[in-house]
């Protein structure tokens, strides 16, 4: 249970409270690269502030306020050109730094090189793994990591983002919530079913701390310490992630009562299908809300998101009841009003990293690494439970548009349907 005090500082994202301030010292994930293919410039809220997001004719991206500083129009509804964004109210022109490079009026009638204090707000965008990343800190920005995922070759890929209607902390503690998996994912879909079983039920959990996280362990019915749920585990991504071995999710505040729900997907092509060259990740979003108006529930992460929208907009931690099973969630709970407290007196906060060396193929805790690296065959995919149904269909998310099954299918060498 936390004072509601300490939810505040735990919850609020906007610009200039302490966990606003902490959570800008890291690059989060904004979208795909590919959306921008099809509309270069998209309207975003990030933290609390209203931006726009865009790729210019060079390739450039750029991530600027939503208002254009001369008169306040609204610059989604600008363009792009060779170089930087356009407002369309009366044309002046902006590059990624946030440079005014161009008022075409006042050029015209009394040319000044230098238009200083014309500014637009502007905060660095950096493409990887398919991934746009926007930084928004105090500058210099410090590297932005690549985990090593992002390294694996002969692998489909896809982004799924899903706009979720609550605070991003409660989705951040669902991360570190191995119990969740039996009930949550594993009975619940049995009921679902008109199945009566029930799932293994956990017996022993551990949670740990690294540089870049926390890692979570468990022990259910039918398996051992030996078993790599319990030697190797999944992690809790330092500080709004998730990695599970053969995905990514983040989630990302758009402000104090909304989240983007970013996932990263891998699956490596089976043996012999090799060179396998993806040039660009699909992006696409997946609807969290039927046609009844009730959550959709069908699917992995819809259900984790009927967990956290649930639980109110924001999360009253002033009437929850934590036991043992939350240790791991208490753990990241300090170590979030720790690292508040170290950015307040002026230190790096936690998994920071300044040294381009060290931002490079980064290791993460991870039970298929091998797997994903050196692959198997198809025949030992279709023997594998959970890999025979990741052929079969996309369980994480609901939605997966027919041709991203489509490009996954010829990848894999599958049959769509
Ligand atoms: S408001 Fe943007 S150019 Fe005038
Ligand atoms: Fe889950």
């Amino acid at each position: 249970m936390l004072t509601a005090a300490r939810n505040d500082l735990l919850t609020r994202v906007g610009p200039g409270t302490p966990m606003g301030d902490l959570l800008r010292r890291y690059w989060q994930p904004i979208g795909g690269a590919s959306e921008l293919s099809q509309n270069p410039v998209k309207p975003i809220r990030l933290m609390g502030e209203n931006l726009v997001l865009y790729k210019d004719r060079s390739g450039t991206f750029g991530l600027v306020d939503r208002h254009c500083p001369h008169r306040r129009a609204d610059m989604s509804y600008g363009w792009v050109e060779d170089s930087g964004i356009r407002c369309s109210y009366h044309g002046w022109r902006y590059d990624e730094t946030g440079a005014c490079i161009e008022q075409p009026y006042e050029d015209t009638v009394s040319p000044k090189p230098s238009k200083a204090g014309c500014e637009i707000k502007a905060y660095p965008v950096r493409e990887m793994a398919g991934l746009l990343w926007a930084y928004m800190g105090p500058l210099p920005a410090p590297e932005l990591p690549e985990w090593e995922p992002f390294t694996w070759k002969n692998g489909f890929r896809e982004i799924v983002l899903a706009d979720v209607p609550c605070n991003w902390f409660q989705a951040q503690e669902n991360s570190i919530d191995p119990v969740h998996f039996e009930w949550m994912h594993d009975n619940w879909s049995n009921r679902m079913k008109g199945d009566d079983g029930n799932a293994p039920k956990h017996l022993k959990l551990k949670f740990e701390e690294f540089e870049h996280g926390f890692t979570y362990k468990r022990v259910r019915e039918g398996q051992s310490e030996e078993d790599r749920y319990w030697t190797v585990g999944r992690v809790a991504l330092w500080p709004n992630g998730f990695y599970l071995g053969r995905h990514f999710e983040w989630r990302v505040p758009v402000d104090d009562e909304n989240t983007l729900s970013v996932a990263w997907f891998f699956v490596r092509v089976p043996k012999g299908r090799e060179p396998y060259v993806q040039n660009a990740v699909p992006t696409w979003k997946s609807p969290i809300k039927g046609d009844d108006g009730r959550w959709i529930t069908s699917h992995v992460i819809n259900q984790d998101i009927v967990a956290w929208v649930g639980q109110g907009a924001i999360a009253d931690r002033t009437k929850e009841h934590l036991r043992s099973s939350d240790i791991g969630i208490t753990m990241m709970r300090n170590r979030f009003f720790e690292e508040l407290e170290a950015i307040a007196a002026g230190r790096e906060p936690k998994g920071v990293i300044r040294d381009p060396k060290r931002a490079r193929a980064i290791e993460l805790p991870d039970m298929a690494r091998e797997l994903n690296t050196g692959g198997i065959t198809l025949a030992e995919f279709q023997n594998d439970p959970l890999l025979r149904q990741r052929l079969r269909e996309f369980r994480h998310h609901y939605g997966q548009p027919p041709e991203v099954r489509a490009a996954f299918a010829e990848a894999m060498g599958i049959s769509a349907s």
